[in-house]
């Protein structure tokens, strides 16, 4: 766990971001339903997209909606059926208006010109129609209108009474009826690309995937095609979590009796990091970072390899450790822990300064100290023991192999505390940015960082602090030579960084190239974009989505504060880990997955097939503790009616956000639009396929704010 070695869990009301959970965020969120009520929504309830092949019928949704070509394929039979009844002249009046309400179903907006949110109005067999357009359609072709619909009240008023008909049709919100939704440059304007408030800052929202963990420090796959994720807790525990978003009851690994840690908030110490061999499929090898106390009470880490058991390819042989290396910490803080393989088949170890303030050992401190492992990215071969009874090889192609007195193992130094370090896969068509190692670098009194690795790179520690000098003689000597970071920030904003990931996942298709990460302490969660043309990098903030925003199944717009860790899934799809209450043995900490709501990639486009694994301990079935978007907005419209109900006015808020829980609650049960034969499958945000989406979450969850710890909780 990264910290500073002066601050405790301090995060007072300054550095607690304003999204994070509150009952007036709530009422806020709630008046700005009234006034923008809607959001870009297929009738399957998810996000439109950007079709991957072009449509030929509904071309006005071509390049962004609900449609794929498949859709629109059945749009165009029926528009054909429907055709066979006009003759010549019926064709040229009515084949453009036939057309357009029948392709409203691709409409980006369809959710609401079908009008899903209001349950005091009849479903919608047709769209809602502006009246100037509909009593036009009505006067040329009211004829039409028993082919387009079989509602009766509809059919009822289609010879003789445009009014009522185009009343039937009305939506109450003029901006979204057909055709002004497409005039509305409001509306238009930044449709399909992630969603921003006020003040720029990207609203993303999430789903909760995982809870009830103690401090979980790493998220991995094992990159064999299982698509299970491995979950490992600062206690020492790893358990494994399938597909369908069960977790096994038997733990994947469990070293607590080795691994050295404490109930203590903030405590670094523990079990800190997990990677698999690159050919883990083949030689079933993975490996793992932890604090132990040696002989003579002496604190280390440790490196190790294990095998997955032969019998149970859930659980790992605990006979199987192998001591790769160790390292003595000379104090508590700043044990690295991050652990991963380069796209070069090797391993890279990221370990911290050794610990107090400043970097204080030595001459000039472990980082730049390249005879110590400290303060290091070290890079070793894990596929073959070495010389000198090295349990790892060198790489010959190391940087300071042939250094005078420098590890041959360094691959980069200066390195204060490296907080999780992430490869880039690179763009999922052009490959740019493949193999780019990033990472954030906790600082000390002033500035958080975040560095590309390069090899043999300075990375200034502890002459510098992100951009700036801390030790004065260090830095302006000529011979520092250091690689500057992508980018930090003060201690206004954070104060411990949780490095992350460049998002290269399939299912929300905007977020391709942002590098994605947080700060433990403030739980800010913020982003880095790339200006190709410069190679400058420039920040953006990212909040969670507001309640219309975020307003799909299964989404949440709230997390628990401090931000531990990142992580990328077998797919791509990007995560973080967090707790509401940083100790090691609170089972607090949950695990929640990034969902761009305004945008999601073509049905079908990142279906997978996980290849099944044998599993012998039972399955745990994924709970969620969190309430999602929908959940709150049902609780406030239940509250609402209650009080209509005593006599009250229900406030204007209210109906809104009544509507907007029609549109998902009943997501399951309504069919609407024209020729809807086969009920929508309601879009799920998991890739995990379809869960039980339970309403009510237990109680007991902790959220959010650092005001609610548990009583009795002392800081240091
Ligand atoms: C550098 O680190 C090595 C190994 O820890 C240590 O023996 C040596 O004294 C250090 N050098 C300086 C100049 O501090
Ligand atoms: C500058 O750094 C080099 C290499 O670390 C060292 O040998 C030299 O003594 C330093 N110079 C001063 C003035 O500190």
């Amino acid at each position: 766990m990264p910290r500073r070695s002066n601050s405790g869990l301090k995060g007072g009301p300054g550095s607690r971001p304003p999204w994070l959970s509150c009952g007036l965020c709530l009422v806020i969120f709630l008046s700005q339903v009234a006034l923008l009520q809607g959001h870009p929504q297929c009738l399957d309830y998810g996000p439109p997209f950007r079709p991957s092949r072009r449509l030929e019928f509904c071309s006005d949704y071509g390049s962004f909606g609900c449609c794929d070509q498949h859709k629109d394929r059945r749009v165009a039979a029926r528009y054909q059926d429907i055709m066979d009844y006009f003759d010549l002249r019926g064709h040229e009046l009515c084949g453009g208006y036939i057309k357009d309400i029948l392709c409203q179903e691709c409409s980006p907006y369809a959710a609401h010109l079908y009008d899903a949110e209001n349950p005091q109005t009849p479903l919608r067999n047709l769209p809602g129609l502006c009246s100037d357009y509909c009593f036009a359609f009505h006067s040329n072709c009211h004829s039409a209108i028993s082919l387009l619909t079989n509602d009766r009240d509809l059919q009822d008023a289609q010879d003789k009474d445009s009014a009522r008909f185009c009343h039937l049709l009305n939506l109450p919100d003029k901006d979204y009826c057909f055709p002004n939704v497409l005039r509305n440059d409001q509306l238009n304007r930044r449709l399909g690309v992630v969603a921003e408030d006020h003040e720029g800052c990207l609203q993303l929202c999430l789903a909760e995937v995982a809870n009830g963990l103690r401090n979980p420090v790493a998220m991995v796959h094992a990159g064999d095609g299982s698509h299970r994720f491995f979950v490992a807790e600062q206690v020492g525990v790893v358990w494994v979590y399938l597909p369908d978003g069960s977790r096994l009851e038997q733990p994947f690994l469990d070293l607590k009796s080795a691994v050295l840690t404490t109930p203590w908030i903030g405590d670094e110490r523990g079990f800190l990091g997990l990677a698999f061999h690159p050919q883990f499929r083949r030689n079933r090898k993975f490996y793992i970072y932890y604090s132990f106390l040696g002989r003579r009470k002496v604190e280390k880490i440790r490196i190790s390899e294990m095998k997955v058991s032969r019998a149970d390819p859930n659980k790992a042989d605990p006979k199987s450790e192998r001591i790769i290396l160790e390292i003595e910490e000379p104090a508590s803080n700043h044990n690295g822990g991050q652990l991963l393989f380069g796209l070069d088949g090797y391993m890279y170890i990221f370990t911290g300064d050794g610990g107090q303030a400043g970097d204080p050992f030595g001459k000039f401190g472990n980082a730049q100290n390249k005879s110590s492992l400290l303060g290091k990215v070290l890079r070793i071969d894990v596929n073959g023991a070495g010389s000198g009874g090295r349990q790892y090889r060198i790489p010959l192609d190391n940087p300071f192999v042939s250094e005078l007195g420098a590890h041959p193992a360094v691959y980069a130094y200066g390195v204060r505390n490296m907080w999780r370090c992430a490869v880039d896969r690179g763009d999922p068509i052009t490959r740019q940015g493949r193999g780019r190692i990033f990472c954030g670098d906790v600082g000390q009194n002033k500035f958080e960082e975040i560095d590309l690795i390069v090899k043999g790179g300075n990375y200034g520690w502890r002459a510098k602090e992100g951009f700036e000098c801390y030790d004065k003689k260090l830095c302006f000597n000529t011979s520092l030579n250091d690689v500057l970071p992508i980018y930090a920030y003060g201690h206004a904003v954070g104060k411990s960084v949780t490095g992350g990931y460049v998002y290269r996942g399939c299912e929300s298709p905007n977020l391709n190239g942002l590098y994605i990460f947080g700060d433990f302490m403030s739980g800010r969660l913020m982003a880095l974009q790339e200006d190709r043309k410069s190679k400058k990098w420039k920040k953006r903030d990212i909040c969670s989505g507001s309640t219309v925003t975020c307003a799909f199944p299964g989404l949440i717009n709230t997390y628990s504060k401090f931000i531990i860790s990142f992580a990328e899934d077998e797919a791509g799809e990007l995560y973080f880990l967090a707790t509401s209450y940083p100790s090691a043995y609170a089972a607090y900490g949950s695990i929640y997955k990034f969902i761009d709501p305004s945008r999601r990639a073509p049905p079908g486009k990142c279906k997978h097939k996980p290849v099944p694994v044998q599993t012998k301990s039972k399955r745990i079935p994924f709970r969620p503790l969190a309430k999602t978007v929908l959940d709150l907005l049902k609780e406030q419209s239940e509250k609402a009616a209650r009080k209509t109900s005593n006599g009250t006015l229900a406030s204007s808020a209210d109906r809104a956000s009544s509507k907007k829980l029609a549109s998902a609650t009943h997501s399951k049960t309504r069919q609407r639009g024209p020729g809807r034969k086969k009920k929508a499958r309601a879009w799920f945000p998991a890739s995990q396929g379809l869960r039980k989406k339970s309403l009510y979450p237990r109680s007991g969850r902790i959220r959010l704010s650092a005001q609610r710890r548990p009583a009795g909780a002392s800081l240091p």
